[in-house]
């Protein structure tokens, strides 16, 4: 078939590409959607057992650091547009191991620019290199009213963020320098289904059924603004197709929650789906020695993406919660697939200092 688009969509087996890809499989079936994943240990394609047989999609598994690959695909798939997710992503592993981010958030970056920049050689009518990056990059907020805006000065703090920063700088150079069309998003915290139970969500939902301690950070007062990861994937999408070249858009709930009252707010409902009684498992909350250099505050102003695209949440948090709670506790073959074995060796070890 001769597809109207060729889309080169990075990391789609971790939690947000998956629900990317879903998302363009579906909705647009005369493109040809290359998902390319190395399948690291949060990659997996259980995540897209559902679009793995549709013909506009193909799975590729690849290393963005490998430059070589990457001029290949480009070459072999056509590829005309980029939506690019591939990263590290979890903060607690970059202070840990923060080589690997500068790795492939930053190397694995700039290998798949220069990819796409040697390969589309200056003819850059309808091409598009869209980064997926973060409002980490702002660096914290302090408790008071302010919000991350388009034009807030980039300050990261931890590995994970300088490094995002860093590959978004890259981004924009491919711009400013040869020409090439880019665009770039940067979101708030995602949740929702086939996200990797380190993050604290789907890490806290598990340890509830399993009666296992919650492990909060300090006194779990940081702010985190929550968006459900289907709500991002829509405004992918629009960024995608709408989205001015050569523009950043903020992309966030207007959803602000303490850790500590977001925890209660876990616990109810995760309690009230089990059939217990309320208060059941508010003794697992377990404060514990705080992540360093954590970040007090994020919080996200979308007004651009709303005036300009015309995009917004759909879902109102208490129900993006009970949904997410819901597809976990009926979901748990996909959790103990990742939970089990290697991974729990893992965790215990990476958090045994706490
Ligand atoms: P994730 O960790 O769930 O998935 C990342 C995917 O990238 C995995 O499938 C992994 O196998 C793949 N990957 C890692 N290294 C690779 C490499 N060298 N080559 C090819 N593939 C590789 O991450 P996520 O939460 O889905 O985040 C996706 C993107 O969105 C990231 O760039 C992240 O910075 C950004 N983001 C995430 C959030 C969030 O709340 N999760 C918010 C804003 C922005
Ligand atoms: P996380 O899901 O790791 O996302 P990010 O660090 O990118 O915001 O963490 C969300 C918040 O929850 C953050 O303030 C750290 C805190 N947290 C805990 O208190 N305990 C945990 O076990 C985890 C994973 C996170």
């Amino acid at each position: 078939m001769n597809y109207k688009r060729s889309i080169l969509v990075t990391g789609a087996a971790g939690f947000i590409g998956s629900h990317v890809v879903r998302l363009f499989v579906n909705k647009y079936p005369d493109y040809h959607i290359i998902n390319l994943d190395k399948l690291t240990y949060c990659g997996n394609l259980a995540n897209l057992t559902d679009v793995e047989d549709k013909p506009n999609y193909t799975f590729v598994k690849a290393d963005i650091c490998d430059y070589e690959k990457m001029l290949a695909v480009f070459k072999t798939y056509k590829i005309d547009g980029v939506i690019h997710l591939a990263a590290e992503s979890h903060v607690d592993r970059s202070i840990k191991d923060p080589f690997v981010f500068a790795r492939t958030n930053v190397m694995g970056t700039l290998s798949l620019l220069q990819a796409a920049r040697v390969t589309w050689d200056g003819d850059w009518e309808n091409k598009l290199f869209y980064h997926v990056s973060t409002d980490e990059v702002y660096g914290a907020l302090e408790f008071d009213k302010t919000l991350f805006t388009e034009t807030t000065p980039y300050d990261p703090h931890s590995p994970y963020s300088a490094s995002k920063a860093s590959s978004d700088h890259f981004v924009r150079a491919y711009y400013d320098t040869y020409g090439m069309p880019i665009v770039i998003s940067n979101c708030s915290n995602n949740y929702g289904p086939y996200q990797f139970p380190e993050k604290l969500i789907p890490l806290f939902i598990n340890n509830i059924r399993h009666k296992k301690p919650l492990p909060v950070y300090g006194k779990g007062e940081n702010v985190r603004d929550w968006l459900y990861v289907v709500d991002h994937a829509r405004a992918i999408d629009l960024v995608f197709h709408k989205g001015k070249i050569r523009d950043t858009y903020n992309i966030g709930g207007f959803n602000e929650w303490t850790n500590i009252d977001l925890i209660k707010v876990i616990i109810k409902t995760v309690d009230e789906q089990l059939g217990n009684a309320p208060g059941t498992s508010d003794n697992l909350i377990t404060y514990v020695k705080d992540r360093a250099g954590h970040d007090l505050r994020y919080a996200i102003d979308s007004t651009k993406i709303k005036n300009e695209l015309g995009w917004e949440p759909s879902l109102q948090f208490e129900e993006g919660i009970a949904k997410t709670v819901a597809w976990y506790l009926e979901n748990q073959e996909w959790m103990d697939n990742i939970t089990s074995g290697e991974y729990e060796k893992y965790y215990e070890e990476m958090y045994a200092d706490r």
